[in-house]
């Protein structure tokens, strides 16, 4: 377990707030998940890793890594200048710009996946890919949530809910001559992305994982129907994406599916602490400095409000990790500029840092623009996340 001397003593002298990366913890995240995903290929999340040193050490990591999951078009075509490649965009874009910079890369012999689930993401790429003579490749992302009387289990993203919809959309798709549709993505984020073994809260945990058991067999008819009946019109279905960390052993034991996502899981940010089937360890987070002592048991450290995306809850600020036993202040959370903190115990003094937890995982890196890497509690090196690369795609 790592201690927090261990890491103080790694990191002293630098200046605080600052972000690292633990490879070792890293190493072990990647093998994990590597279990978990048995057989069945990996995308890597970028948004999850923002930092191209990061990408490419975890796809050399693993011949199981079958490239990566963008969430921006311009992000894409910089990947793929930077020589990634097999890239899939996983969120529809209207932005000409950026649509077209990646098609640029198509026309260079990048293979790169278009999302879409309106006929008007298609004709928006069909316009642009023409002028350039490209076929780009697209790939359908189909809702994966469940409506039930009283509660809508999952999220607000495709309009394509059955795989009736995808065909009829697949039938509008076909006509257009530079877009062809080679893929599906369904992400059931009421799986892959919503805790069950969030402390302190024991009934609603098994609330959700009562909802989790009955979605799950309705996810796999879905996406596999789909799959199926999208063939069956004529569509060559090659790459069928679902899942995230927090779902991998359910998504892979569907009969369709090419490949599942991962990202957070590699730095597990916190909120991935909170999963019954799975335990990655923490490998990312941020170091701030004390800085004041206002009274017995409080100290007042510099930095630190790096609260995540998502619905406004205390789940989402950073989560204190060393020295163990430091706490948040109910009443003024993480601040803009200044964090209190309550500690009683003895490893704490004036200029020491304090290590924390983003909530979520790449939001991390658009905090800082480098990333010390350390291994054996020792600086390996330091690498630039997309916001020290001067890269803020959203
Ligand atoms: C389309 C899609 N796939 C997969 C994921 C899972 O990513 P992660 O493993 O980082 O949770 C997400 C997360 O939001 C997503 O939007």
């Amino acid at each position: 377990m790592t201690q927090y001397s261990d890491y103080k003593q790694a990191f002293a002298g630098l200046s605080m707030p600052f972000a690292w990366v633990d490879l070792d913890q890293m190493d072990r995240n990647i093998a994990l998940h590597q279990k978990r995903a048995r057989h069945v290929p990996i995308r890597i999340a970028s948004k999850s890793i923002r930092s191209v040193e990061i990408l490419r050490y975890l796809l050399d990591a693993s011949a199981q890594m079958q490239g990566i999951m963008c969430y921006h078009p311009a992000e894409a075509a910089w990947l793929a200048s930077l020589g990634f490649d097999d890239l899939l965009i996983a969120y529809p874009s209207l932005d000409t710009a950026a649509l077209d910079a990646a098609l640029d890369q198509v026309a260079k012999g990048k293979t790169i996946y278009f999302m879409v689930d309106l006929l008007e993401h298609a004709q928006a790429i069909q316009k642009l890919a023409q002028v350039k003579q490209v076929r780009a490749l697209l790939c359908l992302d189909l809702d994966m949530s469940i409506q039930y009387p009283a509660l809508y289990f999952g999220v607000h993203r495709s309009r394509v809910r059955n795989a009736e919809e995808a065909v009829a959309l697949y039938r509008q798709i076909r006509g257009l001559p530079n877009v062809v549709l080679k893929g599906v993505m369904g992400y059931e984020a009421q799986i892959a992305g919503l805790g069950d073994a969030v402390p302190g809260q024991f009934v609603k945990n098994q609330i959700i994982r009562q909802l989790k058991k009955n979605a799950i067999p309705k996810i796999e008819s879905r996406r596999t129907r789909t799959v199926l009946a999208l063939r069956e019109a004529g569509a060559d279905i090659r790459l069928v994406n679902g899942g995230g960390t927090g779902s991998v052993e359910s998504t892979i034991l569907e009969p369709t599916i090419t490949e599942v996502t991962v990202g957070s899981g590699y730095y597990c940010s916190h909120l991935f602490d909170n999963y019954q089937a799975f335990t990655a360890q923490p490998a990312a987070g941020f170091a701030v400095q004390v800085t004041r002592h206002p009274r017995t048991g409080v100290l007042t450290c510099n930095g630190g409000g790096y609260v995540a995306s998502g619905v406004a809850e205390p789940l989402k600020l950073p989560k204190p990790y060393l020295p163990r036993g430091v706490r948040l202040d109910s009443n003024e959370g993480a601040g803009e500029v200044q964090t209190p903190i309550h500690y009683r115990g003895s490893e704490l003094q004036s200029g020491d840092p304090v290590f924390f937890r983003h909530a979520k995982a790449g939001e991390l890196c658009e905090r800082f623009n480098f990333l010390y890497l350390i291994r054996g509690n020792n600086i390996e090196r330091e690498v630039s996340t997309y916001r020290g690369d001067g890269k803020v795609f959203m």
